[in-house]
């Protein structure tokens, strides 16, 4: 520190009270801090004045002491403003008509009918709206179309959707080498000093997609690589005419625009915590170490705080001797700041453990948390949260998103509900890219599905974020006053697919010529959803692991009454057996086959033999459909993603590695019905959401997969009747780019050597593969995971190629495919299947960049399109927790084609054509494959339960 002792006044200097009585001062300081509109609004205290000699730092160091008494958060006639400082001049106003208004009061209750007026990025009017009271030269301006009049026809609306947990711009789509990863610094554990705004990439394709989603305003957080990974920011999606990252940010504290500093307030700033396995993980450390680190880092703070206030006492008293400089540190103020209660804490937190050493932390410091992230364990723990210091965190939550590390595993889908019945703010978030933040809404949808009444599900999305985000003065709410952020939906928010036909930002619409696509009429309503009350109690009795394994029935005879309708795979095709027209129909099984079905009075329950034990099912209006087919992710083979322990491991890949001599020349010869492991927490979920059957390939990172196999999700282990389907299906080998894989033309190379040297039978050598040859020769069908067009190009020409020369036809399909609707015709022409993977799409890569989005972005999705083209195409998951949710993919992209693919069709996506491509049995298969029972709708809506499957194969009918 400075000595500033020459230059202080000596009665100042000798005026120095002796450290013991600073104490006082401090207690002198709190009652004046009540008036500190009186210290910095004429600069000096009247008594001050008085004392000559002040040191000439005197006035910075009194305002900068009374500015450390701002407390956060906006001014209180905030909402007197008629123009938001985000205004673009030129935007129009806008008046909607005959709207369905869900403005967020009232704790989400409130729904008001009628019109929206917002001007200057503001809302003016909401329900009811006097414009000419607001805008005396009303008519005028309409007649002049100087005001955007649009009559929404009844549909709904709501405030824009506000993530309060994203990585857009800084964990980059596409990701590049150049900065993929400007999220997570690995110079230390411990970096508040760090800002997420500094690596904010303007040019994320994201952007428009989560836009198009209905985002409108994000938190852009740091990883979760450090303890303390820095400062995160509020964004606002839509691009700026300055086209910089800091003028996305929304009411950016004082450290990076003063705008919004007033004498009284100023705005919130954020930071990012994180606990448990990923700091610990990169830094080798213990969940000792981390909170150590933590507790280091806080009293660090605590002790600069300290020497602030103190040196603030002697300020405001006029004790300026020795005070030397302002005690502060550019490294440790954002702590400072969370201590004096000016920083929202977000903090990544998933178990008892880690939440248990934070709730700790917050008390032993004294700083509130404002939301615990993914928190996959807070429902067991809703009473440690409530001991946190301050206030309990809201709990920000991924929806259906777990078990894909230790800490996630005991996830449930009833978290939201359960949290929320203890009286806890529930919010949902993307962590985008990890989830797609176009599909936020979708997180929604489906804690509603489990169980979070629609007004908490709804304000999930919307009020509470903002509150998380200490924003909610201007964004979460549709309000007058509020900012003009709000989504005009094609359905209602919480039906299945809702999709934004209009989105604005600031007053200023989004999409260009929006492409709606027409919903039936029931999805304007909420959805119906089913009763989970059993399964949300079990969740917690057994510590988030219910038993899953399914109970087969002891009864012979399983009568399902109600039935609403009735499809069938036959000979490959999916076929509608039944659909009611008016009357309900039974369903007979008996030993897991149908026996019977059709009216009451069709099928005679007569010849029910003596002793034989019959139960009766109610469908109340439900379905019966084939069961479900899941492809692409791992499952089967490993249990928790992150942990090598619970599953297989990866193939050799020959391309890059040393393949043991044992294995002979052949590695085609590794099956991944080898590895098969059965009754994991996915594989259970996903046979009791009526995906029945998996195929997988061999786990690998390189070019080489190996033969997959197919088998089903509810057998409890290899030996089970059934339980393995077909031990080979076809050979995966995968083309693309990534670490530590040769270049794109050696994996061709290989794949044509390998293709042609097996298919030619007078060829003896190291490149002969019987699998190869099988494949060469049509026998059995190659899957390539590849997802560039131009790859997908030269897999057409290698096909052609060595077809030309065998005489055969090869049995391809590209899996992945994101980009392989830009050659649809040639595919078509090639006979090739195609399998979606994921089924919505994503940019992830650069070589998925060339995205078809769907609507609103553009009429056409590449499911629709491929089946136009006659093109077998299925669809494909990334990760095991996602194959439960197979038959909302379907259900959704039925949705989107607007009409143009029929329910069998999208059926046939996740089942029979998925199985064909992947090289099933499908024909001989024939009548013996699953069946789902669903209980209040079809497989595909919110408003079902999967209740049973019926399986011929087995002979059985599972309940649960
Ligand atoms: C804004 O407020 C902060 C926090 O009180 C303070 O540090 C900063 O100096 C203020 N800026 C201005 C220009 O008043
Ligand atoms: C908010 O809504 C939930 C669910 O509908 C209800 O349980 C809760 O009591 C409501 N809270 C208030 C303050 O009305
Ligand atoms: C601060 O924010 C205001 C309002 O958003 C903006 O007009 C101004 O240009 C910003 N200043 C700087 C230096 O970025
Ligand atoms: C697809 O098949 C149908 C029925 O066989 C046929 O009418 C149609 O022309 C085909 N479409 C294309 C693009 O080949």
């Amino acid at each position: 520190m400075a000595n500033w002792s020459h230059i202080l006044p000596m009665n100042a200097a000798t005026s120095t009270p002796p450290r013991k009585f600073r104490g006082m001062f401090i207690l002198i300081l709190a009652s004046l801090a009540a008036f500190p509109f009186y210290l910095i609004g004429n600069g000096f205290p009247s008594s001050f004045r008085r004392t000559a000699n002040l040191p000439f730092h005197a006035q910075h160091s009194l305002a900068r002491c009374s500015s450390l008494k701002i407390s956060a958060g906006p001014p209180a006639n905030f909402h007197d403003r008629t123009e938001s400082d985000r205004f673009v001049h030129g935007t129009k106003a806008t008046l909607l008509h005959n709207a369905r208004i869900w403005t967020g009061e009232n704790n989400g209750t409130e729904i008001l009918h009628g019109d929206i007026f917002f001007d200057k990025g503001v809302v003016r009017g909401v329900g009811v709206v006097n414009l000419s009271a607001l805008r005396p030269d009303v008519d005028l301006m309409i007649a002049r179309g100087e005001i955007n009049v649009i009559d929404v026809h009844g549909a709904w609306v709501t405030p824009g959707l506000v993530d309060p947990h994203s990585h857009l711009g800084d964990a980059s789509s596409p990701a590049l080498e150049g900065a993929s990863n400007d999220d997570n610094s690995l110079k230390g554990t411990i970096q508040p000093w760090l800002r997420s705004l500094d690596g904010l990439n303007t040019h994320d394709e994201s952007y428009p997609l989560s836009i198009a989603g209905g985002v409108t305003t994000a938190l852009v957080l740091p990883g979760s690589a450090n303890a303390i990974g820095g400062q995160a920011f509020t964004i606002k999606l839509r691009t700026t005419t300055e086209r910089s990252p800091t003028s996305m940010l929304l009411e950016p504290p004082h450290d990076i625009n003063v705008t919004h500093n007033t004498t009284d307030h100023i705005p919130w700033r954020q930071i990012k915590h994180a606990c448990g396995e990923n700091p610990s993980r990169v830094y080798g450390d213990t969940r000792m170490d981390t909170i150590w680190a933590f507790r280091q880092a806080y009293d660090k703070a605590r002790q600069i705080k300290e020497r602030q206030d103190a040196y603030c006492s002697a300020v405001l008293t006029g004790q300026w001797a020795g005070l030397g400089d302002f005690p502060e540190d550019l490294q440790w103020e954002a702590l400072v700041d969370v201590l004096r209660g000016r920083v929202r804490v977000q903090t990544h937190c998933y178990e008892a453990v880690d939440l248990d050493d934070l709730i700790r932390l917050s008390n032993e410091f004294k700083f509130p948390i404002a939301a615990v992230h993914h928190a996959h364990e807070a429902y067991l723990v809703p009473d440690l949260l409530k001991r946190a210091y301050g206030h309990p965190p809201a709990v920000a939550i991924f929806a259906t998103t777990a078990r894909y590390k230790r800490e996630a595993y005991r996830g449930s889908e009833f978290a939201a509900r359960i949290l929320s019945e203890n009286g806890l703010s529930v919010v949902v978030k993307s962590d985008h890219p990890v989830l797609n933040s176009r599909y936020l809404l979708y997180e929604a949808q489906q804690v509603h599905y489990y169980g979070l009444p629609a007004n908490l599900a709804l304000a999930a999305v919307t009020t509470l974020p903002a509150h998380v985000l200490g924003l909610e003065h201007r964004v979460g709410y549709l309000k007058e006053g509020w900012d003009a952020d709000l989504i005009i939906w094609d359905s209602h928010p919480l039906a299945l697919g809702a999709t934004p036909a209009q989105v604005f930002i600031d007053g200023i619409p989004q999409l260009v010529a929006a492409h709606v696509v027409s919903k039936p009429k029931s999805f304007q309503d909420i959805p119906k959803v089913p009763n989970f009350d059993r399964e949300a109690e079990e969740a917690v009795t057994f510590e988030g692991l219910p038993p899953l394994l399914p109970e087969r029935t002891s009864a012979d005879v399983v009568i399902f009454i109600n039935v609403n309708s009735i499809t069938l795979s036959r000979r490959g095709d999916i076929v509608e057996t039944y659909s009611a027209a008016g009357d309900d129909v039974v369903v007979v099984v008996r030993n897991g086959e149908i026996s019977c079905y059709g009216a009451e009075a069709t099928c005679s329950f007569d010849d029910l033999a003596q002793g034989e034990r019959v139960r009766v099912v109610d469908l109340q209006g439900g379905a019966i459909s084939p069961g479900l087919l899941s492809y692409g992710s791992p499952l089967g083979l490993q249990e928790i993603e992150a942990e090598q322990s619970t599953g297989d491991g990866r193939v050799f890949d020959p391309l890059t590695g040393q393949v043991p001599k044992l294995l002979g020349d052949d590695i085609s010869i590794v099956r991944a019905v080898d590895a098969l492991q059965f009754s994991s927490r996915d594989a259970l979920l996903a046979y009791r959401s009526g995906v029945t059957m998996a195929i997988v390939a061999p786990l690998h990172y390189g070019f080489f997969g190996g033969l997959g196999t197919s088998f089903s999700t509810g057998a409890a282990h290899k030996l089970v009747d059934g339980a393995v389907i077909q031990e080979v299906t076809a050979l995966h080998v995968s083309v693309g780019h990534f670490a530590s894989r040769p270049s794109i033309s050696t994996q061709i190379a290989a794949l044509r050597t390998l293709l042609l040297a097996s298919a030619d039978d007078s060829v003896n050598g190291p490149y002969v593969s019987k699998t190869f040859r099988d494949v060469a020769r049509g026998l059995i069908p190659v899957v390539v995971e590849a997802h560039s067009a131009d790859v997908v190009a030269t897999l057409i020409l290698l096909k052609k190629d060595v077809e030309e020369k065998t005489g055969a036809t090869i049995r391809m399909t590209i899996a992945g495919a994101t980009e392989a609707h830009l050659l649809v015709k040639e595919i078509a022409e090639a006979n090739i299947g195609v399998i979606l993977r994921p089924s919505r799409p994503f940019p992830g890569t650069w070589e998925q960049r060339r995205v078809l989005p769907g609507p609103p972005l553009s009429q056409e999705t590449a499911i629709a399109l491929f089946l136009e083209h006659n093109v077998t195409v299925g669809i494909g998951i990334e990760q095991a927790w996602s194959a439960r949710n197979m038959r909302f993919d379907v259900g959704w992209a039925a949705l989107e084609a607007g009409g143009r693919i029929s329910k069998l069709q999208a059926l046939a996506l996740a089942s029979t054509n998925l199985e064909k491509l992947l090289g099933g049995n499908v024909e001989s298969a024939s009548g013996t494959s699953d069946l789902v029972a669903t209980q209040g709708g079809d497989l595909f809506s919110f408003g079902s339960e999967v209740i049973g499957i019926i399986s011929p194969r087995r002979g059985s009918v599972d309940l649960f």
